[in-house]
């Protein structure tokens, strides 16, 4: 940026070096689809937090976070690689868009200890629970990603987080040995696996160790209300579309109502702020399903925030994903769409299947080019010199062929862009030009020769 400054979102802030966003993204900042009561996910953002009624709710956070929020409250090594900028939209070197949820778990929890009155105000459910224990976050956030029908630079997640006092959980581990020498179980918890079942059938075990701080009960305990929790709103939310399922694909598989219809596991996974952490997939309509990632909480978080004597869950999710299933929406940029075709077909607290408008031809182009022997090349820098050219008429961008020539060691790559509305026509001559302008910025921003 030529002046040094750039505003989001009514402030301004001074640019450097690290300095990526482009305007197509900042652009996004304010659009709010969370905000919107008829968008598919303004109703899903509703209807999950109506599943957690003693959470408070957030949904109104800014997106410009510093890097001590997005990253190192978290735990991320300095030299970890989801801080690189090519995959992160930096706004200076200390400001960034967030990349996910998780950035405001540590400012969420501490606003209790610091009586944080602005933060707390924000919390929408007024039966919460003290606010700072119990929270779902709802919002958009921002990642350089790779251009096709279910990856966009901007989405949204929501994150959950739970925490209990250790005397709150020794009390139910107490009650639940009592309970179970009479086979009575869990019932007061209302878990489907006895803390010990859980211990045995999740793989905690050296490479998804329990924390130190923590004893294998204590994270019997906590994981165990985690994954019910977490089960019984995914159950909620898809047989809410099962109603609405006939209309979408094929209505074949769609069985009514039972619990059972919607499988689910749990796979090791490794996140800097949780441990044991896992993926919850979830079998919808024949596939495996990635819904979320989730874990106990790093306990050097809840120290920080200064309640060391709690131990809690998280869990964050992407809402596209579920949407575009749960709504039958077939391309992600539809969320973007302000086409009254798209917006006007949904209403508050429902769920019906999207009815396509007339698909426009795609128009694919091919653009090829030689790198220099030296030069590193990172993919998403022309992933959103296209965005920044051709905004939401490109479908896709794919590399369909790579060469490296024997004699000089250049390489060449081709891309294939494809063009395609997806709510107009759109004339040749509108293409060409759109192509002629991201050849000419391709040659002056990334440096290398065309073909
Ligand atoms: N923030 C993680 C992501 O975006 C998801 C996550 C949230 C994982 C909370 C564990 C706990 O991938």
């Amino acid at each position: 940026n030529d002046s040094g400054k750039i505003e989001v979102l009514g402030s301004t802030y001074t640019t450097d070096k690290w300095t990526n966003a482009t305007s197509a993204i900042l652009s996004k900042t304010g659009r709010d689809l969370l905000h919107q009561p008829s968008h598919p996910l303004a109703i899903l953002k509703e209807m999950i937090f109506a599943e957690f009624p003693t959470f408070a709710h957030y949904d109104s956070l800014s997106p410009v976070v510093n890097t001590y929020q997005n990253f190192d409250s978290l735990g991320f090594a300095k030299d970890h690689p989801g801080r690189a900028a090519s995959d992160t939209y930096y706004i200076n070197a200390d400001t960034l868009l967030r990349t996910h949820t998780s950035a405001h778990q540590l400012e969420l929890l501490a606003a209790g200890k610091q009586s944080n009155a602005e933060i707390l105000a924000q919390a929408k459910n007024a039966q919460a629970a003290p606010a700072n224990e119990r929270f779902l976050v709802a919002a958009d956030v921002y990642r350089r990603d790779e251009i096709d029908a279910s990856h966009y630079p901007v989405f949204h997640q929501m994150e959950g987080v739970c925490t209990f006092s250790r005397a709150e959980i020794r009390e139910h581990l107490r009650r639940e040995a009592a309970a179970s020498a009479t086979a009575a179980t869990t019932e007061a918890l209302n878990l489907d696996l006895s803390a010990a079942q859980l211990l045995d059938t999740t793989q905690i075990g050296d490479t998804n160790p329990v924390q130190p701080e923590h004893t294998a009960e204590e994270v019997a305990f906590v994981a165990a209300h985690m994954k019910r929790t977490m089960n019984s709103m995914v159950v909620h939310i898809l047989s809410k579309a099962s109603a609405a399922a006939a209309a979408i694909t094929d209505s074949t598989q769609v069985s009514s109502g039972a619990a059972t219809q919607f499988p689910v596991r749990w796979i090791d996974a490794f996140f800097p702020f949780t441990s044991p952490s896992w993926e919850m997939e979830v079998l919808f309509r024949g596939d495996w399903l990635e819904i979320c990632g989730c874990g106990v909480m790093k306990q050097a978080i809840l120290d920080d925030a200064g309640m060391p004597d709690r131990i809690g869950w998280a869990f964050g999710f992407g809402l596209e994903r579920l949407a575009m299933l749960l709504f039958g929406v077939p391309d992600i940029r539809l969320f973007w769409s302000t086409d009254p075709r798209f917006v006007g077909q949904f209403s508050p607290g429902q769920i019906n299947a999207f009815r396509a408008f007339s698909r426009h031809p795609p128009c694919p182009k091919d653009v090829s080019f030689w790198l220099p022997a030296d030069t590193e090349f990172h993919e998403n820098d022309l992933m959103d010199l296209v965005r920044e050219t051709a905004g939401d008429l490109v479908e896709g961008v794919k590399l369909i062929d790579l060469f490296t020539h024997p004699k000089t060691s250049k390489t060449s790559r081709c891309y294939r862009i494809n063009y395609c509305s997806m709510d107009r026509n759109v004339k040749h001559e509108e293409i060409n030009a759109i192509q002629d302008k991201v050849r000419d910025r391709i040659v002056s921003q990334l440096g290398v020769t065309l073909r």
